[in-house]
Formats: structure tokens, C-alpha cells, sequence
């Protein structure tokens, strides 16, 4: 099963629920980054608790360590870390990319060595669709190249134009062995033209949902707002659409106003290990002195148990000291942080609200950093 349906738009934004055998998906979402089977420094119980309703994991990490069939035979993803919930799972190429010189792409693929041990692998879409469904994922990414950024138009378009050709192969072969959904992915780089050509491409070959990828690669917020402002549109109003690796705050906050739907990134995660505190007026860096003698929370307006039960000055404390405490809390806030944005997008959108709700917000977040 995989049902989406919007219960209320507020301008171009959305809020809906995507339904999975495994749970239902509040919309907009936001998932945690479970790269290698973890949430890092959280149980998946405070995962949960937090508000996540679905978290998203690696093909390439996961393929080298455990290794996809190990994993299947470990019973899949779900079992092995204790997440009942749904899982995402991206395709691969996107990560392996980020090894730079150990890589090679070929129309079949991409081969590359292990950043584990320099041990040789090669992933085309034929084995990034098998890998994920040795997982056991419920959300199956198409195999694509992200385009670096910047491309020139040629570049875009002969990328482009290759992960079109994988979608078609990712498709064929999730047929062969379909899990509740697979989403194509939108390239383009930053040309209105080669991103119409890749919705159009995309929306021929059919998927269950569309990503938006190759965005927030270093164009910034201003250029990755103006591909929004049209990139969205492109793709089925009816079905889910999910930037990918996205991101602060106000990135979320402009994205879902141009009607994206699912989003993931490290920030909260990869922030709360140095020291970095999301809060309502921009963030904190915990190890700076200014909070070793402050008895107050992180963020007064926040509902989470970091916040109910430990002060900057704790949190200062454990970061001084490289307690592995004080990443494991800070982590807990900075997800409840997102959780919690989401939800207050999700019910403004509900109730028509949502320019004041994200004015309120961007108010905060540039006055804090002016
Ligand atoms: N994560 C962030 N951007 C991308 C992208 O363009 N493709 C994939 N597969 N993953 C991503
Ligand atoms: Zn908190």
C-alpha cells in the first residue's frame, strides 16, 4: 500500500498523509538521516518520540557495512535497528559521488573503492533497486547521478539525460520486484529547460513519487528558491514531492511555500555532535563560554526532554568535558527542533495560515543573525 492524499493547500503549500503498511506519513515531513542502520546517538524510540515518521537510510553505507544481503538475511533494516516505522532508502549514487577520484561512471554504472577498506564495488540501477530491496525499504530511490554544481547547460543535459535513462532501468527492475513505492528523481541542475525535460521524462516512466535532487550542492538559497519557484510544478500535484538533503530551517520553510512535501539532512543530527543547537532564534554553539553558568534551557519554547530537564550551562559542561551525553542531548533537541517545525508548517498550512507562520519564523531566524 502507498496512498497519498493532501488534505489542505495554503497557496502552494500542502499538508496531507502518505499511508504505508508500516505507518502513516504526515505531510510535510521531515526525515532523520539513519545513514548506517542508526539515527546517530539516538534510540529509535526517541526517534519516534520526537515526532519522525519515517527516517531514511544509505544504500552505500549499508551495502559495504553490513552488506545487503547480510542485511536480508539479518531479517532487513527495520528488524536489524529496531525501527518499525517507515525507512527511505537512497539509491546510492549520490553518496558514492561524494568519493570523487575513486569513482568511475559509466552509462552500465558507477564502480568505485570502498572508503572502508579500498575493496572494489560497482552499483548500476539494476543493483541499487536489488540492494534496496534486500533492505527491506519502503521508499525505493530511483539510481541517478547528482549533477555537480556548477554544470554548464551541455553538463546538466548529458547528466541529466543518463539518470533519465537509469530512472527507466530503476523502474524496470523494481517491477520485477516492487515494494510499496518507487520515487523518480528531477534533475536538470539549475536550468528551467532540462528540469522540464527531466519532470516530462519522469512523469512518462511513471513513479509513486518525485524528487527533486542536485539542489543545495553550493548554488545557495536564493538560486536553489528561483529552481523552486518552478521545479515543484513540473511534477504530479497528486503525488509526493521530496527535495532531497535540504536542509536549515528557512530552507524548509521556503521549500515547503513552494510545495514540496518530504525532506532529509544531517544538519540536526551532524550539528547536535559539534555542539550546534537549532533554537528558535537561529542557533547556539554550546561550547562557547557565554553558557557555562546559564541555568536555563536551550530554547524556553521548546517541548523536548532535553529542554525539560537540562540547562546550557549541563550541556556546556558535557561538551567541555567530550561527554558523549551532551551530543546524544543535543541531537535529541535539534530532531524535536525539525519535528516541531514541521508540525507548526502542517497546521498553519491546515488552517490557512501559513505566510504569517513562516514570516513569524524567518523574522526570528534573521534578526537573530543580524
Ligand atoms: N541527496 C541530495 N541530493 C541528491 C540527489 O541529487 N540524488 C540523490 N540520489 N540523493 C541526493
Ligand atoms: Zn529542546
Amino acid at each position: 500500500m502507498f496512498n497519498f492524499q493532501i488534505h489542505a493547500t495554503d497557496g502552494r503549500a500542502r499538508t496531507g498523509l502518505i499511508e504505508t503498511d508500516r505507518g502513516t506519513i504526515r505531510t510535510p515531513a521531515f526525515m532523520p538521516v539513519g545513514t548506517a542502520a542508526t539515527v546517530k546517538g539516538m534510540h529509535p524510540e526517541a526517534v519516534r518520540a520526537a515526532g519522525a515518521d519515517i527516517i531514511l537510510g544509505n544504500t552505500y553505507h549499508l551495502m559495504l557495512r553490513p552488506g545487503a544481503e547480510r542485511m536480508a538475511r539479518l531479517g532487513g533494516l527495520h528488524h536489524f535497528m529496531n525501527w518499525e516505522k517507515p525507512i527511505l532508502t537512497d539509491s546510492g549514487g549520490f553518496q558514492v559521488m561524494s568519493l570523487g577520484a575513486l569513482v568511475k561512471i559509466t552509462e552500465e554504472g558507477v564502480s568505485f573503492q570502498s572508503h572502508v577498506d579500498g575493496s572494489k564495488h560497482f552499483v548500476s540501477p539494476e543493483r541499487s533497486i536489488e540492494i534496496q530491496r534486500l533492505l527491506g525499504s519502503d521508499i525505493v530511490m530511483a539510481f541517478d547521478e547528482c549533477t555537480k554544481h556548477p554544470a554548464t547547460h551541455e553538463e546538466a543535459a548529458r547528466s541529466m539525460r543518463m539518470s533519465m535513462r537509469w530512472a527507466k532501468r530503476s523502474r524496470e527492475a523494481f517491477e520485477a520486484n516492487p515494494a510499496p513505492a518507487l520515487f523518480g528523481i528531477q534533475q536538470g541542475s539549475l536550468y528551467p529547460d532540462l528540469r522540464r525535460e527531466s519532470a516530462e521524462k519522469l512523469i512518462e516512466i511513471g513513479f509513486e513519487g518525485y524528487a527533486i535532487g542536485g539542489l543545495a550542492v553550493g548554488e545557495g538559497q536564493e538560486a536553489m528558491f528561483e529552481a523552486l519557484d518552478t521545479a515543484p510544478e513540473l511534477l504530479p500535484t497528486e503525488k509526493p514531492r521530496y527535495l532531497m538533503g535540504v536542509g536549515r530551517p528557512s530552507d524548509i520553510i521556503g521549500a515547503v511555500l513552494r510545495g514540496v512535501d518530504m525532506f532529509d539532512c544531517v544538519m540536526p543530527t551532524r550539528s547536535g555532535r559539534t555542539a550546534q543547537a537549532f533554537v528558535m532564534d537561529g542557533t547556539l554553539n554550546l561550547r562557547n563560554a557565554r553558557h557555562a553558568e546559564d541555568a536555563g534551557p536551550l530554547d524556553a519554547e521548546c517541548p523536548c526532554p532535553t529542554c525539560a530537564h537540562y540547562s546550557r550551562a549541563y550541556l556546556h559542561h558535557l561538551f567541555k568535558t567530550e561527554e558523549m551525553l551532551g551530543p546524544m542531548l543535543l541531537t535529541q533537541h535539534n530532531i524535536w527542533h525539525y519535528q516541531q517545525l514541521m508540525q507548526g508548517l502542517r497546521e498553519a498550512i491546515a488552517e490557512g495560515r501559513v505566510q504569517a507562520f513562516a514570516k513569524t519564523r524567518l523574522d526570528r531566524l534573521s534578526a537573530a543573525a543580524a
